[in-house]
């Protein structure tokens, strides 16, 4: 039994809860109790989101029990390509066709390797939620509604986020090669991961990538006391020579929501400007932050700025969800929300611009000024100063030198109960 809009609940005995500002009644009496007894019952798909449901509490009190100083010592070693099939299976066993699977998989192993763990297989078990309730249909195929020589209006027919964001960028690029700019826009899409993915897309074309999604209200615009808009992510692709790149991929709240919550999981409290409390007034309290699920604007309070990232976020809106007809703002489901209630119908938007339209030599420009960015002198010495996309490059390029990613164990953990749920082998991990 739940209630209004489920999010994904901690593991409360039976008691109504607010989470992320969500009413939850959580059904669960105790975690070792809800996974043995769903795993022995052959669960009906109904049963099975339920299960799923269970997974994330266990994961989350897993969460609660680790400290910064047994981090280190809990992380373990997971081949890439063993990480890649554990994603897939999962997807097809919750009833995924085999190649939107591998798609959603391939956006996810992409987050890790970068180091945006929040984006990854962390993001497994909701992508499953979402496919036992049928609110996401991997079977269907995108279709293109309506299109003008460099632009495109896209259906994504409600198929996986990976499966239309690819499909919308790659016609962006098509488009982009024959008349210098392709613009296309899509409703009815779900998650689609990191924005990077999409606008490093058009940098293997020579081109500017761009990348933007609407997603659920969880940030409250400057001197609002609600939340109204998502932390709806920009990104923007562009290559310099030598496979040099800038690759800016950032949402437009403060923090994404998964740093408050592991401030909450450490009991230290947030600095001023992650989040704002029921008063409208920054608060330093992470439990209170992750209750209420009302973060605050990249920049922070309108003291410093952060009317900013409002408009930011404010203007990624306006060319996805208020382009493309689909949901926006407050009408966009809650965040971990997880399929019930119907389809998330999310807006997106994609773009590729092929800079030798414009004055020669950008990809020169673009070494010089990334040049003189990295060639600052850094305020700390030990700390060099970065263009953005640099770090996630490096996460990369450490996990191909090693062919493995490093994850927590409380991430395995969630591995072996979905596994376990959905009835597939479980993830191979090696203990370091
Ligand atoms: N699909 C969704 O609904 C959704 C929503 C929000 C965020 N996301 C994704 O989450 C991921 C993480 O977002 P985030 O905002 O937490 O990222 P972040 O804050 O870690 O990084 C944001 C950007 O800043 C750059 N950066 C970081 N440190 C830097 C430094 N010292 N100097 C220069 N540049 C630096 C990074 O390279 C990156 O481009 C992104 O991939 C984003 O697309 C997805």
């Amino acid at each position: 039994m739940l209630s209004v809009r489920l999010g994904l609940p901690l593991c409360f005995d039976g008691t109504v809860v607010k989470l992320l500002g969500v009413v939850v009644v959580n059904p669960l009496s105790t975690l070792g109790r809800c996974c043995s007894t769903v795993v022995e019952r052959q669960p009906s798909r109904h049963n099975r989101f339920q299960h799923l449901q269970h997974l994330e509490n266990h994961k989350r009190r897993a969460r609660l029990t680790f400290s910064t100083a047994t981090m280190a010592e809990s992380l373990v070693a997971v081949k890439q390509e063993e990480a890649k099939q554990f994603m897939i299976k999962c997807l097809q066993a919750a009833g995924s066709e085999p190649g939107p699977a591998e798609e959603q998989a391939d956006v996810m192993l992409e987050a890790d390797r970068q180091g945006h763990f929040s984006h990854g297989m962390n993001r497994l078990a909701s992508y499953c939620n979402d496919l036992l309730l049928n609110a996401c249909d991997s079977k269907a195929k995108p279709t293109v509604v309506k299109e003008s020589a460099s632009t495109a209006f896209v259906d994504g027919q409600n198929t996986f986020g990976a499966t239309v964001g690819n499909f919308c960028m790659n016609l962006a690029i098509q488009k982009a090669k024959e008349t210098g700019v392709g613009w296309v826009v899509a409703h009815r899409s779900n998650h689609y991961g990191i924005a990077g993915w999409y606008s490093m897309k058009a940098l293997k074309e020579g081109m500017i990538g761009m990348s933007f999604t609407n997603t659920s209200p969880l940030m409250a615009p400057t001197r609002s006391k609600e939340r109204c808009l998502g932390t709806n992510p920009i990104s923007l692709a562009a290559p310099a020579e030598n496979g040099d790149r800038f690759v800016l991929d950032m949402a437009t709240t403060a923090v994404a929501v998964g740093k408050i919550e592991i401030q909450r999981q450490k009991g230290e409290p947030l600095p001023l400007g992650w989040a704002q409390a029921p008063d409208g007034l920054p608060t330093t309290d992470a439990g209170l932050a992750f209750e209420e699920g009302c973060l605050m604007p990249l920049g922070g309070p309108e003291l410093t700025s952060g009317y900013k990232g409002y408009g930011l976020s404010a203007m990624v809106e306006i060319l996805c969800g208020i382009s493309a007809g689909s949901l926006y703002g407050q009408k966009v489901r809650q965040w971990a929300h997880t399929g019930q209630g119907g389809a998330a119908n999310l807006g997106q938007c994609f773009i590729a611009m092929d800079p030798s339209n414009f004055a020669p030599g950008f990809d020169a420009r673009m070494s010089d000024l990334l040049g003189q960015l990295r060639g600052l002198e850094a305020t700390d010495p030990n700390n060099k100063v970065l263009a953005p996309g640099d770090k996630e490059r490096a996460n990369v390029d450490k996990a191909d030198a090693t062919g493995v990613i490093n994850y927590h164990m409380s991430q395995i953990n969630a591995c072996e109960a979905l596994a376990n749920q959905l009835k597939v082998k479980n993830i191979l991990y090696t203990k370091m």
